[in-house]
């Protein structure tokens, strides 16, 4: 069963939680604000079903509210923070609106943020940068459980490392390319489980390395392995988002045996480029768009209306589910108020609140 929730109420709810963890009204804001874009784009795997993870962490002291990044390098181009644990709502904003001021500044800007929380969507950083024209290049690991077989091993080893590229694209909505390098999101897998849905064959492995379409072996113990997407392509490419993500960012790489803590910690490297720095500029908005003409030229393949781009899909549903409202399964939703309880926030305050009361 699901319930369809508008955005508004939905975001002042999870706010409510927020803030009855402990933080202060504008982080509770962002992170709701954070969540709640996330389930709008489609992302139901980084929304607001997160929540519950976020409040065992904070119980816990994985996760420490009203935290700020702090540089622990700012040199000019280069720039490196430490994210202290803090919400990566809260650290990646912040964290990012100090790397797009280096690249106005300088011309590109290299910055590594270590030990932060959950930064969520990869794309909302990106989306940050190019909403100022410029590009962003983002490579992320993971610290919280293996979860990713490595290409020609049965057990997992690492986390499912995101990688996103942003561009501004001239006259039009930017290219938001930004996936996890799992074959499926960790928490795609939680929601099909919540939801008793069954996965396709070649995403996961069981506890005996066989495939299985059953996401309890990514949810509940005897766990399985996810595989990462594209074979070894996507498997080199996790390597480097864990490398570059955890090693470089000084955040730490995971080579642990098992965890039982509910705190996801991120390890970033981004590149931010302002393109009219680079002298380009004209050549590069001709070239974009005589390229994205003479691909959408293509015509569609059977069981598609037409050719998208990346970020194309998340503005299609977030016009959709702002209008319909957000679909939040029954589970999801059961787990939030528990979530509530823990924080000692009245079950019927949040309903009322999701509920526009
Ligand atoms: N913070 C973390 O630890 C963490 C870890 C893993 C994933 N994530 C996030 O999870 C989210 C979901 O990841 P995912 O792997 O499930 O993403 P996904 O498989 O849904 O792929 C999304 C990407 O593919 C593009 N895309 C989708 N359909 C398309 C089409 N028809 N044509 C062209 N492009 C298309 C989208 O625009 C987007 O860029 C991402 O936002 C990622 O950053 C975060």
């Amino acid at each position: 069963m699901e319930t369809l929730f508008q955005t508004a109420p939905l975001t002042r709810a999870i706010e409510a939680i927020v803030a009855a963890g402990g933080s202060e009204p504008r982080e509770a804001k962002l992170v709701a604000e954070n969540l709640v874009t996330a389930n709008l784009l489609g992302h139901d795997s980084h929304g607001i079903g997160m929540i519950p993870r976020y409040i065992d962490a904070v119980l816990e002291g994985g996760l420490a509210p009203n935290s700020h990044p702090k540089p622990t390098l700012d040199a000019g181009a280069l720039l490196a923070l430490d994210g202290c644990k803090g919400y990566g709502q809260v650290i990646g904003g912040e964290a990012m609106q100090m790397a797009i001021e280096r690249a106005k500044k300088h011309g590109s800007c290299v910055m590594t943020l270590g030990n932060t929380h959950h930064l969520g969507r990869i794309g909302h950083w990106a989306e940050m940068a190019v909403a100022q024209g410029l590009v962003s290049i983002h490579f992320v690991n993971v610290i919280s459980h293996a979860r990713v077989a490595p290409y020609g091993g049965r057990d997992a080893r690492f986390g499912t490392n995101p990688c996103c590229i942003g561009i501004p694209l001239p006259g039009e909505a930017p290219f938001v390319l930004d996936y996890a390098t799992s074959a499926v999101a960790q928490g795609k897998l939680r929601v099909a489980h919540n939801k008793g849905d069954k996965v396709p064959l070649g995403r996961l492995i069981d506890d005996e390395g066989n495939p299985t379409h059953d996401p309890r072996y990514a949810v509940i113990a005897p766990y399985g392995a996810m595989l990462a997407f594209g074979e070894h392509k996507g498997y080199g490419m996790a390597i480097a988002c864990e490398l570059l993500g955890g090693a470089l960012s000084g955040g730490g790489t995971w080579h642990y045996e098992e965890s039982n803590k509910q705190r996801v910690l991120n390890g970033m490297l981004a590149i931010v480029i302002d393109p009219k720095r680079l002298g380009t500029e004209a050549a590069f908005e001709r070239e974009t768009r005589l390229f994205l003409d003479w691909l959408r030229k293509s015509r569609p393949a059977p069981g598609f209306d037409h050719v998208r781009t990346a970020g194309e899909p998340e503005r299609e549903l977030r016009a959709k589910r702002t209008r319909d409202g957000i679909p939040v399964d029954e589970t999801t939703w059961q787990e939030i108020l528990r979530a509530a309880d823990k924080v000692k926030l009245a079950r019927s305050r949040v309903e009322d609140l999701a509920r526009g009361k």
